[in-house]
């Protein structure tokens, strides 16, 4: 065995927290196989404050060199058969959109990780894994007992992982904490990831964008041409205008590329990246932009064509970047990558990675979706800023299940957040709209804005239609809301019954908090006793108002002021399904 600590302190260019410990003991130990080919393998423990990360490390040797790994076999026991907060691993739904459900674990199957753990000698447990590089994702399948073992994602020919010593796997990781905000804190995941291997990152920029979006969900656009084509100059411009008059930094175009007509999910090489459709002015339009100090968000939707779009994406990234274009949406809806392989096997691990580090070689951030779970790259290639990999406010359009409920907008920031930002896509301030499937926003405004506290992504989209923010003072929270955090401070919560969360503004001394609640109404009492000792605040409160329910009226918000400091306690009303925004400015003396 060989033993080493460390404790250091290390920056982010951008994130929860400005500055990061790394405060670890190490453990090696060595292993030799006793008889037969003699093989290697060394386990590498490292255990911090608040958990502890293990990984299996295969070095170069005389008897392993190129290897298929069929199996893994970690096990994870508990002492108890606990709750826990999973989503099933379910072929048809590869990329993780499911509602989080509290269940023991004696009653799950696979389930995917971050899994969150309510035991039952209290304490909040997550397992996950952190820097998944070349390796297939790790699922947790239920065994015997209270256990799971790993259960890696294959290929399709069976094979789990091709690798060639010398060789790592992931980190496999367990958070443990007295409260569930215990595991929001943990920078494990980011510890455990190796340091940023962009030196200059003077060009990578969180921000906050509209989108030619939610009208094609709510399908007054298409993506497609036709007379209600969403993608055209004349339209860009328009949120163009509106983005440059209300402060906002990026435009995100859908359907803006030739391949989105007809079923585009069947047969993605239909998709050209470099290739705009002709009502789309692709030069105009990003020079129009550059003079309202506005960017054009990129958008690369593959339809799963994996292949296809690595043959185009140098190209592709290039022609953005000499437009001045600094990130790109991606999007891969298919069941499969290439009609064949799973997006969480070590296949679409590849292809992820190579979408990040091409990007950064074009100055290009990413905002990946239908990806493969975050395990903490954002710290090797900041460039890589959000992704989706839940249900988005997209499944309030058209999914055949109402929409997201308020208890899994309540579970999010103890499970998927522990895998690093999620572009959800909030704000939403029209409730109106009608659509065949029956779904709904199902929260009220005031929780809408509260999501921008919550929800953490440092690319954070302003999601609704510009025309449903116009004459709203309430726009007024998403136009001053960070989307970076120089300190985040969860307050009481209660896994998907209510969240309360303070951060710090990366770049100033304000203070922002986030509350959301589940079904239930709520009389909230906060203690502020996040806010700077000795510094008076003026409060800018947005709370649900008069009459306000989810299912009902979602839209009062009653807006006031307060002056408050660190010892104030501020009582909070959340109305079923509601939530709370309040940004904190310090009172200047
Ligand atoms: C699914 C993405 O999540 C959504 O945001 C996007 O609009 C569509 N794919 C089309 O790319």
């Amino acid at each position: 065995t060989e033993e080493k600590s460390a404790d250091k302190v290390w920056e982010q260019p951008w994130g929860e927290f400005k500055k990061i410990r790394d405060h670890h003991n190490e453990l090696i130990v060595h292993l030799q196989e006793t008889a037969g080919e003699k093989r290697l393998v060394d386990i590498i423990f490292r255990v911090f404050d608040d958990g502890l990360g293990f990984r299996y490390h295969f070095p170069k040797q005389p008897n392993l060199d190129k290897v298929k790994i069929s199996n893994e076999i970690t096990q994870f026991t508990f002492p108890f058969d606990n709750d826990v907060w999973s989503i099933p691993v379910h072929r048809d739904n590869s990329y993780y959109e499911s509602t989080y459900k509290k269940s023991p674990m004696s009653k799950t199957d696979t389930i995917n990780t971050p899994a969150t753990f309510e035991t039952k000698d209290k304490l909040f447990v997550a397992i996950h894994e952190a820097a998944l590089t070349d390796f297939a994702s790790m699922t947790l399948l239920k065994s015997k007992g209270n256990q799971y073992k790993s259960d890696l994602v294959p290929w399709r020919d069976g094979v789990k992982v091709y690798a060639q010593t010398p060789f790592n796997t992931p980190w496999r990781t367990i958070i443990v904490g007295t409260k569930p905000g215990d595991l929001v804190t943990s920078t494990l995941m980011l510890n455990l990831n190796e340091p940023s291997k962009i030196e200059d990152t003077s060009w990578i920029e969180p921000s906050k964008y509209i989108g030619i979006w939610w009208g094609m969900h709510l399908e007054t656009f298409t993506w497609g041409q036709g007379p209600k084509h969403g993608a055209t100059t004349a339209n860009t411009k328009r949120y163009i205008d509106f983005a440059a008059e209300h402060g906002l930094d990026g435009v995100l175009v859908e359907g803006w590329n030739v391949g989105w007509d007809g079923d585009w999910t069947a047969d993605g090489k239909a998709l050209s990246f470099t290739q705009p459709y002709p009502d789309f002015d692709l030069d105009e339009i990003t020079k129009y932009a550059t003079q309202k100090n506005v960017r054009l968000i990129g958008h690369h939707e593959t339809a799963g064509a994996a292949k296809h779009y690595e043959s185009q994406m140098e190209e592709a990234f290039k022609l953005y970047n000499s437009k001045g274009v600094n990130a790109v949406k991606t999007g891969y809806v298919n069941k499969y990558l290439d009609k064949k392989e799973w997006h969480d096997g070590q296949y679409g691990v590849r292809h992820y990675r190579k979408v990040v580090e091409t990007a950064a070689k074009y100055k290009i951030m990413i905002d990946n979706h239908e990806p493969v779970k975050g395990t903490g790259l954002q710290r090797t290639y900041p460039n890589l800023m959000t992704q989706e990999g839940a249900r988005g406010q997209e499944y309030n359009a058209w999914s055949n299940d109402g929409g997201n409920t308020p208890e899994y907008m309540n579970t999010l920031l103890f499970t998927r957040m522990l895998a690093g930002p999620l572009d959800y896509t909030p704000g939403n301030f029209g409730f109106d709209y009608k659509l065949p499937q029956g779904a709904k926003v199902q929260t009220t405004l005031a929780a809408q804005l509260a999501l921008y506290v919550v929800l953490f992504s440092p690319l954070q989209m302003a999601s609704d239609l510009p025309e449903n923010y116009v004459g709203k003072p309430e726009f007024k929270f998403i136009k001053e809301v960070p989307c970076i955090w120089a300190d985040t401070k969860p307050l009481d919560s209660k896994i998907g019954g209510y969240n309360t969360i303070a951060r710090k503004d990366w770049n100033s001394e304000n203070w922002y908090l986030g509350a959301i609640t589940n079904e239930e109404a709520r009389d909230m009492k906060v203690a502020l006793s996040f806010l700077d000792k000795g510094t008076t605040y003026t409060a800018e409160i947005y709370a649900d108002g008069p009459g306000a329910d989810y299912k009902t009226n979602p839209y009062p918000v009653a807006m006031s002021t307060q002056t408050v400091n660190s010892t104030t306690v501020m009582n909070l009303k959340l109305a079923s399904g509601g939530g709370a925004a309040v940004k904190f400015t310090p009172v200047k003396k």
